[in-house]
């Protein structure tokens, strides 16, 4: 995915520009541009490598100008190079374009643009876009909105793209397909940006563009919004975004990753505000409530996710059919949308998604709509896209993620699945009173034990990734809720360090894995005392026999393993259930310690984009 930004109003745009490529870097990083319109035409300048790159470059255009646009990068089409960065002008230089997405069928495009007499210099799909819309404009003598819309009608694939024609400094067009856009409005000025950070601090007025829509914008004058495909006229009503700069700047951390880490006890007590309310003894939640009929009569619940989320959704399992007796599977969206899925109409379809933007969830959960599944979704990211097309559903209010590894939205789901879990064991006669009574106190005291986990595990955290930092290889295993809690930690060791790192159930090491222990491997344990405790131990003596290294997540005062382990890591003890929110907290710390260690880009790691909104990649 990239981040596009763009601002047309009385202020200058240059910085505006610069300042909120720098709060979308987050979704690409490997190259950025902008243009600004000037006097005398567009000021451009594009570069591979990060935004600070471009600002270096690009300091002479801060200028007067009042009106630009600017991208930043993850490479679908081309690689990460100056030509291959956005923005894209059109041959006769007289329009400019940023995109996120992928045109799908440029390649046809392409080929009947070049036999009508157009070159490209990129590689990208981008390029033939702009030289579309360039040819509808002349061809049919067309204002910019018409060519745009006229080309967009041509184009198969996603997108979301800002729009300036070099003759007219008063306009920016843009339009969504797939790929988020937000419009924010100020006092005679618009921001347009994938997502609201870059224009916090000016307006929290904006609206949501929604999918297969455009908008003209003009100084002085209502934005014009219109449905592509027949150019219908279409309002949206304007809202205040609830979002605070604060929550999206690094507040004195030296990565977003270890504030967000850090968050954690806020963002889980956020995620059940209102909706669990322990002296009335109740769970709130209006999406499972309002449907509860979909709920308890499904035969069964689907939950299609991807990386992290689907960690959750696996946890979400365990939870789901303990608590509520209530059938549940797991799928990569990925493999499910194209492996034609049995999807009843009595199942319900749950999509977890941190963004709300993952092209392969978004797709899954399309799919079970289609075949007459109630789809829900846990989503982080207010107003994204899989929020907008599900039946119903939660969103997590983990606050910004901005670091590319998931954490706080990882617990935060695990929270609301934990909510809908006792609730719906609650109301289909699985959980008792009194069960239901002591799984909500234990919950809401979560957020103090995430804080207590915090502060007592992050030393010895520390002096572990030291001894660990050069490792080539590791492994994480758990058993039961806390199998998925090894594919996670090793997940985010993989992504923010590049240590191989694999996630195994630890009864599985023996058919397998256990020929890789030797004295050189790492192998994280997470045991907490649980029903397969002593299982879990045994399989800790078969890799200490192996001279394997261990390092034990185990529950405050453990005796057995600890004996084994070479380094032992205490979280509190809590039910099986929430054990997985705990041990999550010293797995994170531990990869970005590595990753901090071996001098990693901790919250850009390479080949990675904080989402993933398009299916194919270089
Ligand atoms: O936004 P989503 O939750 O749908 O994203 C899914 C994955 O791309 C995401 O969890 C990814 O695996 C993270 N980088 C993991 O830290």
């Amino acid at each position: 995915m990239c981040g596009i930004v763009g601002y047309l109003g009385n202020r200058k745009a240059y910085p505006i520009i610069i300042n909120g490529l720098k709060r979308l870097e987050y979704r690409g990083y490997d190259s950025a541009g902008l243009v600004v319109m000037e006097d005398d035409g567009f000021g451009l300048v594009k570069t591979k490598g990060k935004v600070s790159e471009l600002e270096e470059k690009s300091k002479f255009l801060n200028n007067g100008s009042t009106l630009g646009v600017g991208h930043t990068r993850w490479a679908t089409h081309g690689e990460p190079n100056d030509v291959n960065s956005h923005p894209h002008l059109s041959n006769d230089e007289q329009i400019v374009l940023v995109h996120n997405g992928i045109i799908e069928n440029y390649d046809s495009l392409k080929t009947e643009l070049i036999q009508k007499g157009f070159v490209f210099h990129s590689e990208t799909d981008t390029e033939v876009l702009v030289n579309l819309i360039q040819y509808f404009k002349d061809k049919e003598n067309l204002n910019l909105t018409e060519a745009v819309r006229y080309s967009l009608n041509e184009v198969v694939g996603a997108y979301a793209i800002a729009v300036m024609d070099k003759n007219d400094p008063d306009e920016i067009v843009v339009a969504r397909l797939g790929s988020p856009l937000v419009i924010g409005i100020g006092d005679n000025e618009f921001f347009i940006a994938s997502d609201a950070s870059p224009f916090l601090e000016f307006t929290k007025e904006a609206f949501y563009l929604d999918d297969g829509e455009m908008a003209t914008i003009r100084r002085d004058k209502d934005i014009d919004i219109r449905k592509i495909k027949d150019n219908l006229k279409v309002t949206h009503t304007v809202q205040e975004l609830k979002i605070n700069l604060e929550e999206i700047e690094k507040s004195g951390y030296e990565h977003f990753m270890l504030k967000e880490i850090y968050e954690q006890p806020k963002s889980i007590r956020d995620t059940m505000r209102g909706r669990l309310l322990v002296d009335e003894g109740i769970i709130k939640m209006a999406g499972i409530w309002d449907y509860q009929e979909k709920f308890l009569n499904a035969k069964r619940i689907i939950i299609v996710a991807c990386g992290t989320s689907y960690h959750a959704g696996l946890i979400g399992e365990y939870l789901i059919e303990d608590l509520a007796r209530i059938p549940v599977e797991v799928e990569y969206a990925s493999e499910f949308r194209y492996r034609n899925p049995i999807i009843n109409r009595k199942d319900v379809v749950i999509a977890i998604s941190q963004s709300g933007e993952t092209a392969d969830t978004l797709a899954a959960l399309k799919l079970a709509r289609e075949k007459g599944a109630f789809i829900y979704g846990i989503n982080n990211v207010v107003g994204s896209s899989i929020a907008r097309i599900t039946d119903a559903g939660s969103y997590t209010h983990a606050g910004p993620e901005i670091g590319v590894a998931s954490t706080k939205a990882f617990t935060a789901q695990l929270t609301i699945l934990s909510l809908i879990a006792i609730k719906l064991g609650k109301h289909n006669g699985n959980l008792s009173k009194e069960r239901f009574n002591s799984l909500i106190s234990e919950l809401d005291n979560i957020p103090e034990l995430v804080q207590k986990t915090l502060e007592n595990t992050a030393e010895k955290v520390i002096e572990i990734s030291e001894k660990y930092k050069n490792a080539t290889n590791a492994l994480y295993l758990g058993r039961g809720y806390n199998f998925p809690s090894a594919l996670e930690g090793a997940l985010k060791l993989k992504e923010i360090s590049y240590i191989h790192a694999e996630g195994y159930p630890a009864a599985e090491m023996k058919h397998g894995p256990i020929a890789l222990i030797d004295e050189n491997m790492p192998v994280v344990i997470i045991a907490p005392r649980t029903g397969y405790y002593e299982k879990v131990v045994s399989n800790a003596m078969e890799i200490k026999a192996r001279k394997g290294q261990i390092i034990a997540v185990v529950n405050t005062g453990d005796t057995e393993l600890s004996k084994i382990a070479d380094h032992v890591i205490e979280i509190p003890n809590s039910s099986e259930e929430f054990s997985p929110i705990l041990a999550a907290i010293p797995l994170q710390l531990l990869s970005y310690y590595i990753a901090v260690k071996l001098g990693r880009n901790v919250d850009q790691p390479r080949n990675l984009a904080k989402s993933v909104t398009e299916e194919k990649k270089i």
